[in-house]
């Protein structure tokens, strides 16, 4: 699949052209002047609907209008918008979900002036709200088929003039769209293998470098942290480094590293049958560094940047590592394994002595880490922990932008004693108390020799339940925080 066709027009509304109209309005705000006049066409009924309190506007709120058989009309409610690119982008999606709904091929939207960012929030949303995943599904036959939702149109002032974040939209919307596919894949397709051949594809598309390594590779390199979760699968692991180089040689990288378990069972520590199935989101973060990698091609940022992803399947079998059993990372320090179901950290261990090679500037992990920051933060935030205050500032001020909301947890020195070891250097599980900042607190013995964030995107990335302006399914989550922390290394703001 590819992003909506992106059309920019002065207000036009033709109903040929414009058959389906979204008007994104924010609480006790009132129409804007291009919606005024589509208004005149309809007789005053968005007006109306705005003066007469059928419509507030609240967030998610969606009232239809139809006028005739050629044109369509909703109002979209954005609440108060105190965000307001984050708001238009929820809105757009909103519009696009109900655009899909009804057939729609061509979704208008109009938006109140020509602000940049709400623009490319727009593209963004309406991207988001499009997507559907289709991969593994027979379509409907052809007489029960709708039309799929193909093109965007965008009603401006000036269209020359929006074209450049309206691309910049769609260049992001085709990251989160990549990364929504491979985190609804099913575990059995989206292996290790489909991870390598899908950044390989990136890397051929555009002009990138590309690392695929295996068993044997990380062998040479004693990763005995990741290789100890791969023994219990007879898949192929693959460790994969994108490299984008938009900067200057010299330039040091920014480095995202990705989770990507296509399947966390647990190992032998297995995990209860009930719910299992979403374990097959184990691989967002890494999902994430592939659909960031994507948007950065497209955006052409001038800067270095690297992505490198650890993907491979936790299972319990004969060959599969045990608990007490005690491995070697490849920075040399040795771990004692008390769980196998805390496997993430055990290749991101490896994951981050391998990011020291790039001599990074920065280096950002995300990974659908643990249960416990679920519990500490909901699905609302993401958990950000780092090796100082200026990088955490810096990728709490990126998700902010994003509209992907991040909360510092503490990594105090205190929590070590939770993962210390009576046989090893760390153990990998410090069991159930601040079970998030001890999974932080093991990645920080491995990511040495740079400034560091690790984000724990385990209530984020993916979401149980239909969110409205989203469907159940990944959110396109690290994508976006990813993205805005390279912008910012090139826009100082
Ligand atoms: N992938 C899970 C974490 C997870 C849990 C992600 C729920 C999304 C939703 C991770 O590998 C895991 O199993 N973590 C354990 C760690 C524990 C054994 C120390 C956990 O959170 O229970
Ligand atoms: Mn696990
Ligand atoms: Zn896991």
């Amino acid at each position: 699949r590819m992003t909506l066709a992106l059309d920019l027009r002065r207000a036009d509304l033709n109903p040929a052209r414009t058959p389906l109209i979204a008007v994104l309005v924010a609480a006790e705000e009132g129409l804007s002047d291009t919606a005024r006049k589509l208004d005149s066409d309809l007789g005053g009924s968005l007006a109306a609907a705005v003066k007469d309190r059928v419509f507030r506007a609240s967030r998610d709120e969606v009232l239809h209008f139809a006028s005739g058989s050629a044109l369509r009309v909703m109002l979209i409610g954005m609440g108060k918008a105190t965000d307001r690119p984050v708001s238009v982008r929820r809105a757009a999606a909103v519009a696009a979900r109900q655009a899909r709904k009804l057939g729609a091929e061509r979704l208008t939207i109009i938006l109140r002036g020509d602000n940049e960012e709400e623009i490319e929030s727009a593209v963004v949303g309406a991207n988001m709200g499009a997507w559907e995943y289709l991969e593994t599904k027979t379509p409907p036959p052809v007489s029960e088929r709708r039309a799929p939702l193909t093109a965007l149109t965008l009603l401006v002032d000036d269209p020359r003039r929006s074209r450049k974040a309206a691309d910049s939209g769609d260049a992001i919307a085709a990251g989160i769209e990549l990364a929504r596919t491979l985190g609804m894949m099913p575990g059995n397709i989206c292996t290790p293998d489909h991870f390598a051949d899908t950044a390989r594809d990136i890397a051929k598309r555009h002009k990138m470098k590309v690392t695929v390594l295996g068993r044997k590779e990380m062998e040479k390199l004693e990763m005995g942290a990741f290789l100890s979760v791969a023994q219990g699968t007879p898949q192929e692991p693959r460790l994969v480094a994108l490299e984008y180089r938009g900067g200057k040689l010299k330039d040091k990288p920014v480095v995202l590293v990705g989770k990507g378990l296509c399947f966390d069972t647990g190992g032998i520590s297995i995990k209860p049958a009930q719910g299992m199935e979403w374990m097959k989101f184990d691989m967002c973060g890494a999902a994430g560094v592939l659909g960031a990698m994507e948007a950065i091609a497209r955006l052409a940022l001038p800067l270095n940047v690297v992505g490198i992803i650890g993907a491979t399947t936790n299972m319990p079998s004969g060959t599969a590592v045990k608990p007490g059993d005690v491995v070697r990372a490849t920075n040399g320090k040795f771990i004692e394994i008390i769980n196998t179901d805390a496997e993430g950290r055990l290749v991101l261990a490896d994951l981050l002595g391998y990011a020291r090679d790039f001599n990074p500037a920065l280096v950002v992990d995300a990974a659908t880490l643990t249960g416990a920051c679920v519990i500490a933060l909901g699905h609302s935030a993401s958990g950000v922990f780092g090796s100082d205050a200026d990088s955490i500032g810096e990728v709490l001020d990126a998700g902010r932008r994003a509209g992907e909301p991040g909360w510092e947890l503490p990594l105090w020195d205190d929590f070590k004693e939770l993962i210390a070891s009576d046989v090893a250097d760390v153990k990998n599980s410090g069991g159930r108390p601040a079970g998030a900042i001890t999974a932080a607190l093991f990645l920080k013995e491995f990511a040495e020799g740079y400034p560091w964030v690790h984000l724990d995107i385990a209530g984020t990335a993916y979401s149980e339940t239909d969110l409205g302006w989203l469907p159940k399914g990944p959110t396109g989550i690290p994508v976006g925080t990813f993205v805005e922390i390279c912008r910012a290394r090139v826009t100082p703001s």
